[in-house]
């Protein structure tokens, strides 16, 4: 089998593509589009996002410290993309995407009410990595689009046609191929019928 060597760089793809809001002191709302995020902590629940310095909202995350996490929809593409071309400089995301704002409950920044899940988080520690720097943040409240609630009380993001980004490119999930333990999971043996 045929393998090519690659210089050391960012290959970990698929990633999701998530609209992170920040509010700056003055109260102005923001969009920045962020890929470089993931979870690192179950309990307490942390997560990171990584930000250029010379973002417009990079300024706003290092001035509150506060920040949310807001996942994304096919419906929501279009402006995720938006989000990631277009500075907060220039202008008023929300109103270029018609994307539609919500106050958060823990935190003085803006929730995208078309996001199925908003994660609100509060940073604990900045790390000054390189090209960007990372906001380690703790997970403070979330909250999550009815729509997607079964009666038993059980969540299904997959309801929401989340995408994910890979290598320059936005994509649906594809179906569903097992659940967690699947692979030593039993099989339940079925009833003879006589
Ligand atoms: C799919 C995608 C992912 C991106 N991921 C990041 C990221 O992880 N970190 C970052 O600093 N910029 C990222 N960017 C670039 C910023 O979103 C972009 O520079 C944006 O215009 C900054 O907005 P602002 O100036 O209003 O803060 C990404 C852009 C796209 C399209």
């Amino acid at each position: 089998m045929g393998k090519i060597d690659f210089k050391p760089g960012n290959m970990l793809y698929p990633l999701p593509a998530v609209l992170v809001t920040v509010r700056t002191p003055g109260g102005e709302d923001n969009i920045i589009t962020v890929a470089w995020t993931g979870t690192v902590c179950t309990n307490p629940p942390m997560l990171y996002i990584s930000v250029r310095p010379e973002r417009y909202s990079y300024q706003a995350l290092k001035e509150t410290g506060e920040f949310v996490i807001n996942l994304t929809t096919g419906p929501m593409a279009k402006a995720v993309d938006y989000c990631g071309v277009r500075s907060g400089r220039d202008v008023d995301k929300f109103a270029r995407t018609g994307l539609t704002k919500m106050e958060a409950s823990k935190v003085r920044a803006a929730l995208i009410c078309e996001s199925p899940v908003n994660i609100e988080c509060r940073v604990k520690e900045v790390l000054p990595l390189g090209s960007h720097h990372m906001f380690l943040a703790e997970v403070v409240h979330v909250t999550v689009d009815e729509r997607y609630m079964d009666e038993k009380g059980t969540f299904h993001l997959e309801g929401s046609d989340p995408i994910v980004y890979s290598h320059g490119t936005y994509f649906n999930l594809g179906n569903a191929i097992g659940t967690f333990g699947y692979s030593v999971r039993k099989k339940k043996k079925r009833k003879k019928k006589t």
